[in-house]
């Protein structure tokens, strides 16, 4: 397990909200369910379109380019033209600290 690097503070992601991020140079998407944190990577999985610019419902997202959408719990496809699930990355809260860990290289 890799370990765990700093995205962003929690008051940076407000409740229903999509927030862009890098970390160690990867585009980084967060989404804020409830009060809950979901990371996974800000490139839609169809032609790469900005996923953080997507609308959130709940924890259905729907990519702004063609209108995929994808749980972001799970990062499963759920509508396409998207068919590969986006990859998502393990989120944890120090505090008022939102980390995540990117899988190894
Ligand atoms: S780039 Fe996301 S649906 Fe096409």
């Amino acid at each position: 397990m890799s370990e765990f690097l700093k995205v962003a503070e929690l008051d940076e992601v407000p409740v229903g909200s999509l927030r862009a991020f890098e970390v160690d140079g990867e585009p980084v998407c967060l989404a804020n369910v409830d009060g809950t944190i979901y990371a996974f990577t800000d490139n839609c999985t169809h032609i790469s379109g900005p996923l953080s610019d997507g609308e959130l419902s709940g924890c259905v997202l729907t990519c702004p380019w063609h209108l995929a959408q994808f749980d972001v719990r799970t990062g499963k496809v759920l509508r396409g033209p998207a068919r590969q699930e986006v990859l998502t990355y393990p989120v944890k809260i120090d505090g008022q600290t939102i980390l995540i860990s990117l899988p190894e290289e």
